[in-house]
């Protein structure tokens, strides 16, 4: 059965990308099944850093097809951009390693200025989005307004379709006391765009379908985002308008579950969250108690490195926290994963003492399970138990026995409390900075 599937197991920014990249190179297609330019995976090869936020990380391999699923939002034009900045840097983006789903649903400008429409009017309510147009362009999807990169095929019929898409939003913009957007002036790039993707519009279902059927292709789906920002299993309504968890896979790409043999789930060490909504774990890295605030600004670092705890695509910083082994658990439950690959394993060393969260207490009782209401998670108190650290720099090592013993207990004592083992741990922020398990 040759489909892996990776998604995040936490509130994504977990390293997706770095376990991707590991697989990728033994993959003949990867694929993205859900989200949009959303999504930020860095890549460090060598001295070049590789910002995606659309395309899969296949691309910095020779051999993978690239898909991006029919269950993607995908901005045009970004992802000219995108496909322009990996050419300059010498990559091969042509039709023949990159597929866009013609059934894939495209965000607009009418997407993007709605989007901070609704969160401006949120106020201290707002989700914190990233401002990409994701939520209104998946709300156009199911109200079935949207317009799919399929449409792109014909220009005539594609600007007609921008318009109409553009008179409807003004409508809602103006409501909202919102300034209204000019469709002359900003349907032309989306116009450009679609002559120069339209090589690339593919029905990516039934190339998958094709290939698994015709050469046992090995296919990786790269999620984005994570299964705590997922619209039915995450803190609703802080979450994004997709299912970055398992099950989005077969639905954003259309293959079949009997395919599935590999479900993967990426975990940080630690906890971070971007925008708003409940973080049990969260430490508060501005008037904690000093040694709180301390381990928060470890966590997080100050921003000088890539590595460090800012955003991707909007450098936001992180909210971060302790390791918080129930939403973990309850990730494990809702993704069936096989295996977790630890990220970032090194940024804990040098504190003095660890924590991991194995349960919460709400209302007088005790829960190995989170709450399904996001005002119950915020609610809840985590119980900690306190692990021995290391002071031992491991981002050197590549061996598991040669990790200091508190790091290997630490790593145990998350396998058990998820009931799911850690194959790969990664220690650093560049390609070979893994530790991959036998
Ligand atoms: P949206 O996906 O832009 O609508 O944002 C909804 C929520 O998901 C916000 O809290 C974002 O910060 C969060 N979010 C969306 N994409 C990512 C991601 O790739 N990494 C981490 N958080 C994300």
């Amino acid at each position: 059965m040759p489909i892996t599937i990776i998604t995040g197991a936490q509130w994504g920014d977990e390293g997706k990308g770095r376990a991707v990249d590991w697989l990728a190179a033994s993959a003949d297609v990867v694929a993205r099944f859900g989200g949009g330019d959303n999504a930020g995976h860095t890549l460090y090869v060598g001295d070049d850093v590789f910002k995606l936020h659309l395309i899969p990380s296949g691309i910095l391999h020779d051999r993978a097809v690239n898909v991006l699923g029919n269950g993607m939002v995908i901005n045009p034009v970004n992802l000219l951009k995108e496909m322009d900045t990996l050419a300059a840097l010498g990559l091969d983006v042509s039709p023949e390693r990159l597929k866009v789903s013609t059934r894939a649903h495209l965000i607009t400008p009418a997407h993007i200025a709605l989007d901070a429409a609704k969160e401006q009017k949120l106020g201290e309510n707002a989700i914190g989005t990233t401002l990409r147009g994701i939520g209104p362009a998946y709300l156009d999807k199911a109200g079935r307004n949207g317009i799919r990169a399929g449409e792109m095929r014909d220009l005539e019929v594609f600007g007609d379709k921008l318009h109409a898409a553009i008179r409807a939003a003004n409508q809602t913009l103006s409501a909202m006391g919102q300034p209204l957007l000019n469709a002359d002036e900003v349907t032309p790039p989306l116009l450009q765009a679609a002559e120069r993707l339209r090589p690339y519009l593919t029905d990516t279902a039934r190339y998958i379908n094709r290939r698994l059927r015709e050469d046992r292709a090995q296919i990786l789906c790269e999620g984005a985002q994570g299964t705590l920002l997922d619209v039915d299993h995450g803190s609703y309504p802080f979450v994004t308008s997709s299912n970055p968890s398992t099950g989005g896979a077969l639905i954003g790409l259309g293959f079949g579950p009997t395919h599935v043999n590999r479900v993967i789930g990426v975990a940080k060490a630690f906890s971070t969250r971007v925008g708003g909504g409940p973080m049990p774990t969260e430490l508060d890295i501005e008037d904690g108690d000093p040694a709180e605030t301390a381990v928060a600004r470890h966590l997080r670092g100050t921003g000088a490195n890539f590595w460090d705890e800012f955003g991707t695509t909007t450098g936001r910083p992180r909210r971060v926290g302790w390791l918080d082994a129930v939403m973990l658990r309850y990730s494990c439950d809702v993704n069936g994963y096989t295996d977790l690959a630890l990220t970032k394993l090194d940024i804990l060393s040098g504190l003095d003492e660890l924590k991991i969260a194995y349960a919460y207490e709400l209302d007088g009782e005790r829960l190995d399970y989170p709450p399904a209401n996001a005002d119950d998670i915020a609610r809840a108190r985590p119980v900690y138990e306190t692990l021995t650290g290391w002071s031992e720099d491991v981002s050197a090592i590549r061996r598991y026995h040669k990790l200091p013993e508190e790091a290997r207990y630490y790593i145990r004592r998350v396998e058990e409390l998820c009931g799911v083992s850690a194959i790969m741990v990664s220690v650093g922020p560049e390609r070979d900075q893994l530790i991959v398990r036998d």
